[in-house]
């Protein structure tokens, strides 16, 4: 296993030594500008990714940055660098959702410049192509592998190798901090901090403790604008939302829901075992949603059913598209759904366990063992589980914020998020409207909310699947594109 170890180029040494004598005023500084330009920087370019043909037309940089004692932690990342004006684009430090997943889920599948070929696997390195969607059109963009485990971040001593969120999100920040000491050509930009689903909870704490830091003067000072984020696990109480949810996309019959609302009392995640009524009907419920999809972030995927060893006998006649996905989906035995009619997440496996994309992104040979979208390697224990406390500061601070949601999410459903921002009360400036693009309905918005400025708006989108899929132009993404508003984060980046 190869080791670097990032050299400390830190300014006040420099200028310590510096003054030290005439010599140094004449030649040290030469020897150290050149020594700090070879050695400071915490990453390197990327002109060429395997399966994308021809020179990448952005710039990417990917690396790793060492936060903790010792740095044991060792955090990888992708930068790419703002397509418009870097000088003064925005900055996003970009956090992944899910269970320790990779930030390359952000960079490939949500808001990156980056996209692979909607193919099924057939034995070559996937391609890549272009998002002409990417956020990186009006930003640039940090997407960092947090926590430890995730994507090519690793630890070096087991100690190291286990974390909270709540470390995890002080990583994130002493990240950003030598991020920006390691790239002073951003040290004056905006920032924002960004993710989703599960990030939820770690980009609101995220950026109070950059807030906090500010306040008390850690360096370097750091421009903080305010956040984004989509579908966001906010508080305990999202999940019961999904019940409504359900009823709404017509999913349950109104009796059923009726009856649950009565027995259950809105609490459908921790029911009182005496509560036989309430259980009889969440066992009805539970039946009829154990076919809605192979994936609750997305009610519209398909079913595969996975637990049967035998074919299914659900499809009869010609194998139809849905049974190739879910033939290739077993064959590969990844156990992990979440992609529209394609094996999209399954192909980003071949590629980033690639040795040549491995070396093409400069990572550590023998860092990892074998690269998982998702996966907690080590213990990660989430002990924070409501983050509304942190939204509630961060408005009263004056940050900006947008929040915005997907309608065909079950696991973050959209009632959840309209509840959570209703419930921070601020005035409602604008009402409940269709979203209009191009003359076409494309999901329905209400600038529901505003803090304690007109520039402090929160925004709860809805944007429907359909519309995404079929229309892809109105949305960045492809994999789970109701849950990633193309629209929305450039209109809001670019403010
Ligand atoms: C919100 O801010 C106040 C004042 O700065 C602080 O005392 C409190 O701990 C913060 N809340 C959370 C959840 O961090």
């Amino acid at each position: 296993m190869t080791e670097h170890v990032r050299p400390s180029c830190s300014t006040g040494k420099l200028r310590i030594l510096i003054r030290s004598s005439l010599f140094s005023y004449l030649i040290l500084p030469l020897v150290l500008l050149q020594l700090c330009s070879n050695l400071a920087s915490a990453g390197s370019p990327v002109k060429f990714l395997p399966g994308f043909e021809g020179p990448l037309p952005f710039e990417l940089e990917t690396g790793y940055i060492g936060v903790d004692e010792s740095e044991d932690v060792q955090l990888f990342y992708y930068f790419v660098k703002s397509e418009s004006s870097p000088e003064t684009d925005p900055l996003v430090l970009w956090l992944s959702g899910g269970n320790c997943c990779t930030s390359f889920s952000g960079l490939a599948y949500e808001i990156g410049p980056i996209k692979f070929e909607q193919v099924l696997y057939h034995g070559t390195l996937p391609k890549l192509l272009l998002n002409p969607y990417s956020w990186t059109k009006v930003a640039s963009i940090i997407f960092v592998d947090l926590p430890v485990a995730s994507g090519f971040s690793y630890a070096r001593t087991a100690k190291a190798s286990q974390s909270t969120v709540l470390q995890a999100c002080n990583q994130a920040y002493e990240f950003l901090r030598k991020w920006l000491v390691d790239h002073p050509e951003f040290i004056s930009s905006p920032v924002y901090i960004g993710g989703d689903s599960k990030a939820g909870i770690s980009v609101p704490i995220v950026t109070q403790l950059i807030s906090d830091g500010n306040a008390v003067g850690i360096e370097p000072h750091i421009d903080l604008k305010g956040y984004i984020l989509g579908n966001p696990v906010t508080t305990p109480g999202d999940g019961n939302y999904a019940i409504q949810f359900t009823h709404g996309m017509g999913l349950i019959s109104d009796e059923l829901y009726e009856s649950l609302k009565l027995s259950c009392k809105g609490e459908y995640q921790n029911i009182d075992p005496s509560n036989a009524l309430c259980l009889q009907n969440m066992e009805a419920y539970n039946q009829a949603s154990n076919h809605f999809s192979a994936s609750f972030a997305h009610i519209l995927e398909p079913y595969c059913p996975y637990a049967s060893p035998k074919p299914n006998n659900l499809f009869t006649g010609r194998r139809s598209t849905i049974q190739v996905f879910c033939e290739k989906t077993r064959e590969l035995k990844i156990q992990e759904l979440a992609a529209p009619f394609t094996d999209g997440y399954r192909l980003v496996y071949h590629w980033a366990n690639d040795e040549s994309v491995q070396e093409a992104l400069h990572v550590r040979k023998g860092s990892i063992g074998e690269w998982i979208r998702c996966n907690c390697r080590y213990p990660f224990i989430r002990n924070i589980g409501n983050s509304l406390p942190y939204h509630a500061n961060l408005s009263i601070r004056g940050y900006r914020s947008l929040i915005y949601s997907g309608d065909h999410d079950m696991v973050v459903p959209h009632f959840g998020t309209q509840a959570w921002v209703k419930s921070l009360n601020y005035p409602i400036i604008d009402d409940w409207r269709q979203w209009i693009l191009q003359g076409q309905v494309a999901g329905e918005e209400a600038i529901l909310l505003l803090s304690t400025s007109l520039l402090n708006v929160e925004q709860c989108l809805k944007g429907g699947y359909l519309i995404s899929l079929y229309k892809q132009k109105l949305f960045a993404s492809q994999n789970s594109p109701s849950r990633y508003a193309y629209f929305q984060g450039v209109a809001f980046l670019s403010k």
